[in-house]
């Protein structure tokens, strides 16, 4: 006899159309009741319109049908909230003292490091400032759903983007909105979206320590916080005041990551540190957490970015800061039997 577990593999062949991961990677499997030659499936319709159902009801039907010894299959759907239905692992939020430091930048090379370890990775673009995720990873998809919630856009390589920027009527409109609204905002991210199976959920906060980043701190698990600053923060207040926000809210230190640390010129083999003397080790000490390193003003990284290719970014600085990011995660994570 054909085993549930037959069948969950067979499901995770479909895929939701518009986020195009698959039913059991979002996890809107909820039952699988086999009975002899019939098998009944069922599924959360969260962020599903009634084609994506139709379609989905189809293409189960005919994967589970094709099972050796199953004659039928039924698929009925049930509402489930997103966010009871989300299974997320780690949720990891990215924090600086202020804008134009190149936290997103960070945010977003901390989720490729991930994918690329091979763990299941989201991004929550929470910077209504300024989100400038999406451009990063080259999208500009207006992401679907229905009443009952929204479905995430994958990345080229795979990792989950949700941001504000793709529910904008035009995607240069300005958002004003005050803090209020902006934290009512992210945590409706938090429990509408459908991110399903996740190993790691990277929160890109809205600058500085105001209300914002306080409300995800709080409305949010977050399982541990990275801090960038660049050389030019004149003092370490900046940083401290963010590592005293954590420490209220009873929130990790991951590490620090010092960003535009300095600019290297091949052609006389010297790096020019345009910002003055790297801070790392006094911002480390100040944040009690480990250093995770240091990325220069890289003319490639920049052009990748603008180009929507981070996801292609190569280079020692960036191996080695996300070598640190790992066994800083590995502090907090339980090991995964993968
Ligand atoms: N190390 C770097 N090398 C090259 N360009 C960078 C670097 N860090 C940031 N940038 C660029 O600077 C801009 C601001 O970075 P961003 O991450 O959006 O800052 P923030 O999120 O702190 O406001 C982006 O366009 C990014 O491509
Ligand atoms: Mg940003």
């Amino acid at each position: 006899m054909v085993t549930e577990e037959q069948v969950r593999q067979s499901l995770d062949e479909v895929l939701v159309p518009g986020v195009k991961r698959s039913l059991v990677m979002l996890n809107l499997v909820r039952q699988i009741k086999v009975s002899g030659q019939e098998v009944t499936i069922t599924l959360a319709s969260s962020a599903l319109s009634e084609a994506a159902q139709d379609w989905i009801r189809g293409k189960a039907k005919t994967v589970v049908e094709d099972l050796p010894g199953i004659d039928s299959a039924r698929v009925e759907f049930v509402g489930v909230r997103p966010v009871e239905l989300n299974q997320i692992q780690n949720v990891i939020a990215v924090m600086s003292g202020k804008g134009g430091v190149g936290k997103s930048l960070v945010a977003g090379l901390t989720a490729v490091a991930l994918k690329r370890q091979g763990s299941e990775v989201g991004i929550l673009d929470a910077d209504i400032t300024g989100p400038s995720i999406p451009k990063m990873f080259g999208i500009s998809e207006r992401p679907s759903g229905s009443n009952t919630g929204i479905l995430p856009i994958l990345s080229r390589s795979g990792i989950e983007v949700m941001s504000f920027n793709l529910l904008l009527p035009q995607e240069d409109d300005a958002v004003i909105w005050r803090g209020p609204l902006i934290s009512k905002a992210i945590t409706q991210f938090w429990e509408e979206v459908v991110w399903g199976k996740l190993d790691y959920l990277i929160v890109d906060l809205p600058p500085g320590t105001a209300d914002a980043p306080l409300t995800v701190m709080q409305t949010l698990p977050v399982s541990g916080i990275i801090i960038v600053f660049t050389p030019q923060d004149l003092t370490t207040m900046i940083v401290k005041k963010a590592v005293s926000m954590a420490q209220k809210m009873g929130k990790p230190v991951l590490g620090v990551v010092e960003n535009m640390s300095y600019l290297y010129i091949a052609e006389i083999d010297k790096r020019v540190e345009l910002f003055g003397k790297s801070k790392g080790e006094e911002m480390a000490r100040a944040a009690n957490a480990p250093f995770l390193g240091q990325l220069p003003i890289d003319p490639e990284l920049a052009r990748l970015c603008d180009e929507g290719n981070i996801e292609r970014y190569n280079s020692d600085a960036f191996t080695a800061m996300a070598q640190a990011l790992m066994s800083a995660l590995s502090q907090i994570t339980p090991a995964k039997g993968k």
